[in-house]
This record gives structure tokens, sequence and C-alpha cells, in this order.
């Protein structure tokens, strides 16, 4: 590394965000509290691997987890942490599930990978995708490895299917990183970070409503109400439409999660996807749902999208569905797959034999009787408590709530609903100390979701509870 402290770039400066000097990456691993092989690992990490990496910004430097267990984790030194990342819900069922790990094993000695090529898991496991989409009529599935190409792959075949060049995306959500999803991607500061690469030019972006802050009169703070969906459907009318009169529209898909995750856990109006699925009906557009994070039961039913009762054209679905291994799939209505001729797309990594072993017990596993009701009782002993600790501590000014989608937005003025994103970067500190892995997001950096296995043990809610309680009480009293 050199000596030479670096200076912001114009597109930092953009984006709001200070790369790291060397004295401050130094500080930061010196500063945090692992022990003596944690410490020498971290150093070792920030002079091999990029700080673009997410642990970095998501932690003032990320422990060196070594053993996962359910829902608890531990570091080389041994340090136990609970686990309320579940690795963006790619660990959704915990870490080291037994039945899955079975699975894994017993895959790996038979065959671990046939290239893009058809083998008896992954034809199993396409029909059980198509029949649990809840998408009507024939489905198709296409494989792949990550979130991030079975989007690019669903934006692919919606704009080929149509011939049209829009998707239209919700300010705010996240489609992913990579070079074909991060244009779709709004979250915070990530498109701009991606300056000078290449973004997709034909996107279209409409505000994402959220109750907390739908009517509030302070327009640094608010708007965020269900009229953007009226702006949305004049748009198609005037910058979507290529003629004078308005009529006809360039946009193949809208492309939305069910919820918005990565910008920090918000659920949206009930009647949000209804309202898209009426414009994409009137309008001739296909409605794509991106399941990467509220798929497979973290909402109490299977799919996200099912609270609003609409059925989407097509769905992508990962993370939790790999069981900890890289997997995606999209499924789509036959005909929208189907326009594509033989050989149109290739993953050479995609639909890996082990990975589709471990999602069939990922998929036995969330189907069984009884699972989902089991999630949303774990989600109501969560708010029970979080209502507790609001109650305790007015900073928590709003809890999103639904099945074990959890979450925590933080204010300094309750009633003006003023974001404390201090308080958050506190909160997040103490609880790393406390043992607390925990995330954070929000449009203005004043949100904590809470992403536990869906199986998490009651105990540790209840440990959970009760350490963030302290925690919360303690980086209030750092504010002072
Ligand atoms: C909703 C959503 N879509 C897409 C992605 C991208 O998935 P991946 O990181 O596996 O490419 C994510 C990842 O967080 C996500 O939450």
């Amino acid at each position: 590394m050199s000596e030479k402290p670096r200076t912001l770039s114009a597109v930092e400066r953009a984006a709001g965000e200070a790369r790291l000097t060397e004295a401050e990456l130094l500080a930061r691993i010196d500063n945090a509290p692992f022990g003596p092989k944690a410490q020498a690992l971290a150093h070792r990490a920030a002079r091999c691997e990029s700080l673009g990496n997410v642990g970095w910004g998501l932690f003032p430097v990320a422990p060196v987890i070594e053993r996962g267990e359910g829902s608890l984790l531990y570091d080389v030194d041994g340090r136990r942490y609970i686990d309320l990342l579940s690795g963006f819900s790619a660990s959704g069922l915990g870490n080291c599930h037994p039945a899955v790990t079975e699975a894994i094993r017993e895959q790996a000695g038979r065959l671990a990978h046939f290239f893009d090529f058809p083998h008896p898991e992954r034809i199993r496991l396409a029909e059980r995708l198509g029949g649990l989409s809840g998408i009507e009529g024939e489905t198709r599935v296409l494989f792949g490895t990550t979130g991030s190409d079975g989007v690019e792959s669903a934006v692919k075949t919606a704009r080929f299917y149509t011939g049209k060049p829009y998707v239209l995306v919700a300010k705010g959500d996240y489609h992913g990183a990579s070079f074909g999803t991060v244009g779709l991607t709004s979250r915070r500061g990530m498109n701009a970070a991606y300056f000078p690469g290449g973004t997709d030019a034909h996107v279209g972006f409409f505000g994402f409503p959220h109750e907390y802050r739908a009517s509030l009169p302070d327009p640094e703070f608010g708007g965020f109400g269900m009229e953007a969906l009226d702006e949305l459907e004049r748009s198609l009318k005037g910058t979507f439409s290529p003629y004078a009169d308005g009529s006809g529209n360039l946009v193949a898909a809208i492309l939305v999660e069910p919820f918005q995750s990565s910008s920090g856990y918000y659920v949206p109006p009930r009647g949000y996807l209804k309202r898209l699925r009426d414009i994409c009906d009137e309008h001739g557009i296909l409605l794509a749902v991106d399941e990467v994070q509220t798929g497979l039961g973290r909402t109490g039913k299977l799919w996200g999208y099912e609270h609003s009762g609409i059925r989407p054209d097509l769905l992508v679905t990962s993370k939790t569905l790999g069981g900890g291994l890289p997997l995606s799939a999209l499924v789509a209505r036959a005909e929208v797959l189907e326009a594509w001729r033989p050989t149109a797309h290739i993953n050479t990594q995609a639909g890996n034999a082990v990975a589709c072993a471990a999602a069939h017990v990922v998929l036995d596993l969330v189907t069984a009787p009884g699972f989902l009701d089991e999630v949303d009782r774990r989600g109501e002993r969560f708010k029970t408590g979080l209502d507790r600790i609001a109650a305790r501590h007015p900073s928590l000014g709003y809890i999103d709530h639904t099945g074990i989608y959890l979450g925590l937005e933080f204010v300094s003025d309750p009633v003006r609903k003023t974001p404390d994103p201090a308080l958050v970067s506190r909160i997040r500190t103490v609880g790393l100390q406390r043992g607390l892995l925990l995330d954070h997001g929000g449009y203005f950096g004043n949100r904590i979701p809470l992403i536990p296995a869906l199986n998490i043990p009651y105990e540790l809610i209840d440990e959970t509870l009760a350490a963030l309680d302290e925690t919360i009480g303690e980086a209030e009293e750092g504010a002072s």
C-alpha cells in the first residue's frame, strides 16, 4: 500500500462516500473488537481483497468467520455471534443445516456438475419450481448461479420476447451489482459508484411507496406516497410512448422487489403490487418479481408477491434456494422463455448438481406443513419484543414487519421523523461488540434490517431482543 493518503475522486464525491485512507483502514482494524487471529487475518484481507467489498461498508471491519451452526457463527478466535444477516438470506435456513449438508455430501460424491446441461436433480428442480412459482399456465425455468444473473436473464428474455427496450424499476430497489444489473439498482450510492462503468440506457425509475414516510410535510424526508404510481402511469403515456398521442409504449417489463430488501427491509402498502399488475395488464407489459431475498418463506409466505393476491409473469429466485451454495432460477411463462432459440443463452456454472441437490432439501423444508406458520410465529415473537423496545427507546420510530421480514427505522425526532444515521452506526458498532451481526440500510442510512434464519430458535430470538435493547441504550448514551 502507498504511504500517500488517497484522495476523493469526483465519482466518490458524487456518491457521497469517501475512500478509506491507509491510516483510517489500519485504525479500523486495530480498534476492531476481535481477537488476535481475526486481527491478523483482517490485515491480510485488507492487502489482498478489494476494499470495494461490502464488508468494509457494513462493518468497520467484517469479522473473520470460521464456522457456522444454525443461527450462530464463530470467528477464528472462537468468538460467538448471533447471525442476524443469514448471508443476506443466502443461509436462510441457518448455517450448515444437517439435512442440506447431508444432501451436499451425497451429491458431491455422485456428480458435481455437468456444464449447463440437464441432470436428474436439475430437471426435477425445474419441475418443482415451475409448480411452486404460482405463475399461471405452463412455465419454463432457466438456471443460473447468482441473483444478479437470474435478474439479467429476466430482463434479457423480457426484451427479446416483447421486442421492447425499456425496463421500469422502483427507486431504491436492489437487483444486483453486476455489469448487467447495476443500471437497474438504485439502492443508495451503488449506481453512482459504478461510474464510469456502463449502465443500462433503457431503464426508467418510479417511486417506491412506504407508509411511514408517505405524507410527511418535510419534503426532505417524506414524499413516499402511492401517488408515485400515478406518475408512473402518466409516464407510460408520455416518456415511454413513441407517439405524440401517447398510445403504445416501449416498455418490456416492470421489474420489482415485492418488498424492498437491500435498501433497508421496507414493506410497501398493500395495494402496491396489485396496482403494478393492473398497470402491466392495461399497457401490455410483463411483470417480473425479484424474489431473490423475499422468496422461500422470509415473509411468511413462499413468495413475497403472494401477500398482494397477484401473479407475476416472471420470477427470479436465488439465495435461500441453494442452501448456502450459489444457485438461481428464473421461472417464466413458457412462451416468454421459449421465444429464445437454442444457444441464445449459456452459463457454464448454472444449475450445479450439488446446489440443485441442496435446493431440493430447502424446498422440502420450506414447503413442509406448518413451516410458514412457524416463520410467522417467530416473526411475531420478534415484533412483540421490538414493540417493547420501541416503547423504551422512542428513537426506534418504525418497525416494518411481515413474517421474519423486519426493518427497524431510527429517528432523532419521532414527530418530524428525522433520520438518525449516526445512532444506527453506533448501534452496529456496539452490537458487534455484543456479538450481534447486524445489517444496515435505509434511504437515509437510518435503518437496521433483521435477517435471521427462518428457523432461528426461540431462545436466540429472546437473547437477540435483550442484547438489542441494551445495545440501543448504550448507543443512545454515546450521543449525549
Ligand atoms: C432482491 C435482490 N436481487 C438481486 C440480488 C443480487 O443477488 P447476487 O448478489 O446473488 O447477485 C440481491 C442480492 O442481495 C437481492 O437482494
